[in-house]
């Protein structure tokens, strides 16, 4: 399988329970899984929506299945993610109350849920997607950003690493790797002031989300470069390469097929020119199956970015893969 072919964890985003095609209750799913990857990471389930839909009130159950199946195959567990704007709990975007209410709430999630995954998760993205893609003040506004400022993210951090010391901690985010130079400066001017102030950051997460066309293999390697060259881990966190940006195509063809495969083993090689082998956190794909993407949702169109056809197939993508690592 691909993970015998890297010497750092191959990893792919899963549903879990109650998800349609949740990979606990589906065998081909689970059987990918074991021969592919080495690495688990729960696609919504471990969101904060979904850990803590009521106030004060924790459901691990789902997580805590996908956690035993993953320990009881070899695999470790990434953690997505402590804090994000996106999927929090329509409690706390209905919240209304002073910095401090909201401080309480940030407090009481990561520190419920570092805890309880203390020891056992491998990874955790701590803050998911702070800072705009575009504007000069940098951090997005969200609920945390608005009521508590930009200390809410070095809050996370500490928090994190008081509640689970054992877990590498990353901050994730997207259009970094290339696509918007711009923004990643604004990440890695965090990271540097995170680093020369001792707030604990073991590693920035690149998403990389992007298609066949771009952004060019010469800025993604400086992008990945510019992060190892902090001396951190670093890692691809959400692959997926869409082939229909045009929105020409109803099926994927063979060529387009090819020229995935190749786009896959570029970035791979990309990867491991830029970062040194102490330094890579790992790849993770983001899902399975073509099926299982988020892509067509999220773009309103059809596309086959994963490494597997609705049937289990392997695509030309995994050996293209393959043939980077
Ligand atoms: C996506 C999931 O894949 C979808 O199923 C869900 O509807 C929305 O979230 N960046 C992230 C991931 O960090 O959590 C997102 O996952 C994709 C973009």
């Amino acid at each position: 399988g691909l993970h015998t072919l890297a010497d750092f964890p191959v990893g792919v985003a899963v549903p879990i329970d109650p998800w349609p095609n949740s990979v606990l209750q589906s065998p081909q799913r689970q059987a990918l899984v074991e021969q592919h990857f080495s690495s688990l990471t729960a696609e919504n389930g471990m969101k904060m929506a979904y850990l803590q839909p009521e106030p004060g009130q924790f459901e691990f159950g789902a997580a805590d299945a996908l956690l035993a199946y993953a320990k009881a195959h070899g695999l470790i567990l990434h953690g997505h993610a402590l804090v994000w704007h996106t999927q929090a709990a329509p409690w706390m975007d209905a919240h209304q109350g002073p910095a401090g209410s909201f401080t309480e709430i940030l407090d009481a999630h990561i520190q419920t849920v570092a805890e309880h995954f203390a020891g056992q998760v491998h990874s955790w993205d701590v803050v998911n997607e702070a800072f705009t893609d575009d504007s000069p003040s940098a951090y997005r506004s969200t609920i945390w950003l608005d009521n508590i400022g930009p200390g809410y993210i070095e809050r996370a951090f500490r928090l994190a690493r008081a509640a689970d010391p054992s877990a590498e901690l990353y901050y994730n985010d997207y259009n970094i790797s290339g696509a918007l130079p711009a923004k990643l400066e604004r990440v890695l001017a965090m990271l540097d002031d995170f680093l020369a102030r001792g707030v604990p950051i073991d590693g920035l997460g690149f998403q990389v989300h992007i298609d066949t066309d771009s952004p060019s293999l010469s800025a993604m390697y400086d992008a990945f470069a510019s992060a190892a060259k902090r001396g951190v881990k670093v890692r691809i966190s959400e692959l997926d390469i869409a082939v229909n940006q045009s929105e020409q195509y109803r099926a994927l063809t063979p060529e387009l097929a090819r020229l995935q495969a190749e786009r896959y083993r570029q970035v791979v090689q990309v990867y491991l020119q830029a970062v040194p082998p102490a330094q890579r956190g790992g790849i993770t794909l983001w899902g399975l199956t073509d099926g299982d993407s988020w892509i067509p949702g999220f773009k309103q169109r059809p596309d086959w970015p994963l490494l597997f056809d609705d049937s289990f197939a392997a695509k030309p993508a995994l050996a293209g893969m393959a043939n980077g690592l």
